[in-house]
């Protein structure tokens, strides 16, 4: 695609919030920060605008996209019905980091919902979303504002590193808290299932509805041309150019001995490797990026992005990756990692 903008970055002002909306008016994409990632924003009824988003980001024709709204009385004009268990996750966990999938109504174009008779919606826990939705006065169409298969932006750097001439306006809310991509939950049967692990966990579900399910494709890729329910699924996700292998265990100082033999393994084979690491561990002066503390996963999900992309600004050939534990948030760190590394798990 040829260059067309003189991509900004600003501030998120009044001032920018009202230029973001008349962008998105007028059928043109804007980086918006969230709380989990930044968004490639487009009016989501709006035809033209969000084919621009597939192009801009270079993704298949067949994943849908999320639609991002303010309020929740912007919800009931966008889908059939509001299924019971939807509904008390929504008034649980709204604003916040979770994608709800609806039945959608006619208004929902087929580029949005990419041919499923579904929408997946959320409100984000991030004010200045909910501020710029609300400045469009549009429901918001937005992938995660990355090229498709590299790693989510957690920074408006890494908008602009990946979208400079694609987007007139890139709005910058500082780093993502939360820093990895919202949970996508299916609550239209009597048990939620959880499509993709996120900010809101499996045991933050089940407190509310009593009972929650894991998609199989979690933890595991898809097969070539298996039948996902989420077409997401199907797709080589946050891969950086190095390989990336993966070495669980539970036991910190086993678990860094072993990425220190890995890392020396690989270098004598003429690789270059790196320690995607935790902090405090005994790595004795090998080349580390840092995930946070072993015992705080939530370190591990703001940094993994950001970690993942440092990756393919060295000439680094191989990373070991330390993996967290699969409480908590930890089950959305290990399922971005895991698809990083094509789930090449080595468990010690
Ligand atoms: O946190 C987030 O959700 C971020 C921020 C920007 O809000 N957005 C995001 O969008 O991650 P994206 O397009 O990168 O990922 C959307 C995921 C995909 O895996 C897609 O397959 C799934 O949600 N999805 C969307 N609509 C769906 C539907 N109707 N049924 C099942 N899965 C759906
Ligand atoms: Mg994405």
């Amino acid at each position: 695609m040829d260059k067309q903008y003189d991509t900004r970055v600003l501030p998120v002002t009044e001032a920018s919030l009202a230029e973001a909306g008349d962008w998105i008016r007028r059928g043109e994409l804007v980086g918006m920060p969230t709380e989990t990632v930044y968004g490639l924003a487009a009016d989501a009824l709006n035809p033209e605008a969000v084919s621009r988003i597939f192009k801009a980001k270079g993704r298949p024709q067949d994943n849908p996209l999320i639609v991002h709204i303010s309020a929740m009385e912007e919800l009931y004009p966008l889908v059939k019905e509001v299924p019971p268990a939807a509904l008390q996750l929504a008034e649980a966990f709204w604003p916040g980091p979770m994608t709800l999938i609806f039945p959608k109504a006619d208004c929902i174009p087929m580029e949005v919902s990419a041919g499923l008779d579904t929408v997946g919606i959320r409100m984000p826990g991030s004010l200045a979303a909910r501020q710029m939705i609300a400045a469009s006065g549009r429901p918001i169409a937005a992938p995660s504002a990355n090229r498709s298969g590299k790693p989510s932006p957690t920074t408006a750097e890494h908008v602009l590193r990946d979208m400079a001439g694609r987007i007139p306006l890139i709005l910058d809310g500082g780093p993502c808290q939360v820093g990895v991509e919202s949970s996508v939950i299916d609550a239209r049967g009597p048990v939620p299932v959880i499509l993709r692990p996120g900010g809101i966990t499996p045991e933050m579900v089940r407190s509310v509805c009593g009972d929650v399910r894991l998609d199989e494709h979690v933890m595991k890729a898809a097969e070539a041309g298996e039948k996902v329910r989420s077409p997401g699924m199907k797709y080589r996700h946050y891969a950086p150019v190095a390989k990336v292998t993966i070495l669980r265990c539970g036991e910190e100082e086993k678990l860094a001995s072993a990425l220190c033999r890995a890392y020396d393994e690989a270098e004598k084979k003429g690789e270059v490797p790196a320690i995607l690491g935790f902090d405090g561990a005994a790595y004795g002066g090998r080349r580390v990026l840092s995930l946070g503390s072993f015992h705080h996963p939530e370190d591990a999900a703001q940094r993994l992005f950001a970690a993942l992309r440092r990756l393919d600004e060295t000439d680094v050939t191989h990373a070991f990756c330390a993996a967290t534990e699969e409480g908590g948030i930890g089950l959305a760190v290990m399922n971005r990692m895991g698809r990083a590394a094509a789930f090449d798990i080595v468990d010690l």
